[in-house]
């Protein structure tokens, strides 16, 4: 695939097969991903890989704190206390394709809960990764960040693997920071499930829309 066509293929993966990926592999998605921009070559960004014991502890700590109803406590927003249009209408369509793949009602309170925390077990992927920066940088840092994360889902992509990016993993960051022996000074940005696609599952068969290009462009001479 060439950069164009890996960047339509990827999308959220949801359900993953029970297939190892290799350290190697991984090193070669990170040495790809590092070559992202960054304002004065500064690159902020941190990971954590997260396989075996170390990251079924953290879905446990994690699932532990949503049956205790704690409230999450990210350590930034990620969205508006106040969702206005056009944003919400996208974010109702989102919500609404997903569990029509997983076909649950929308009033299924209860089947939607085991959704949202499968997302605590990286929806079944072999690798997790959790995005990191230093709290001391600032708004321009957090974009070279996201700009890596995304060099990590494309270099995933293609190499055959597949993504899911997750804020749900960055709703307890002090869990995630005590597992990890980090200190207070670092922030949880969001995590990431890597592994190899289960395309058999129908979660994983439905494509999220996108505006025309027309939506979001102004043309100037
Ligand atoms: C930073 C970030 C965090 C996200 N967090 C989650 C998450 O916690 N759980 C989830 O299922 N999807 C999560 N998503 C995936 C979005 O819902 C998804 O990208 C969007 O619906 C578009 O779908 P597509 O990426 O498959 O095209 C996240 C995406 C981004 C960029």
């Amino acid at each position: 695939m060439d950069t164009l066509q890996v960047m339509q293929a990827r999308l959220c993966v949801r359900a993953f097969l029970d297939k190892p990926v290799g350290d190697e592999l991984i090193r070669e998605i990170l040495a790809a991903a590092r070559w992202a921009p960054s304002g004065t070559n500064t690159q902020p960004w941190q990971v954590a890989v997260l396989r075996g014991d170390t990251k079924a502890s953290l879905t446990q700590r994690l699932l532990a704190r949503r049956e205790q109803h704690i409230d999450p406590n990210p350590d930034y927003a990620y969205y508006p206390d106040t969702w206005v249009d056009p944003y919400r209408r996208r974010r109702i369509a989102c919500g609404k394709a997903l569990y029509t793949a997983l076909g649950i009602a929308r009033d299924d309170k209860d089947r939607q809960k085991i959704a949202w925390e499968n997302n605590y077990r990286f929806f079944g992927a072999p690798v997790g990764l959790i995005f990191l920066i230093d709290k001391q940088l600032n708004q321009g840092s957090w974009m070279d960040l996201g700009m890596f994360i995304q060099n990590v889902m494309l270099a995933a992509k293609a190499l055959g693997l597949d993504t899911c990016p997750q804020a749900s993993l960055a709703e307890y960051p002090d869990e995630v920071r005590e597992l990890l022996g980090l200190s207070s000074e670092v922030a949880v940005v969001c995590g990431m499930a890597l592994g190899y696609a289960d395309m058999s599952q129908a979660v994983n068969q439905f494509r999220q829309a996108r505006e025309p290009v027309e939506t979001f462009t102004r043309w100037y001479d």
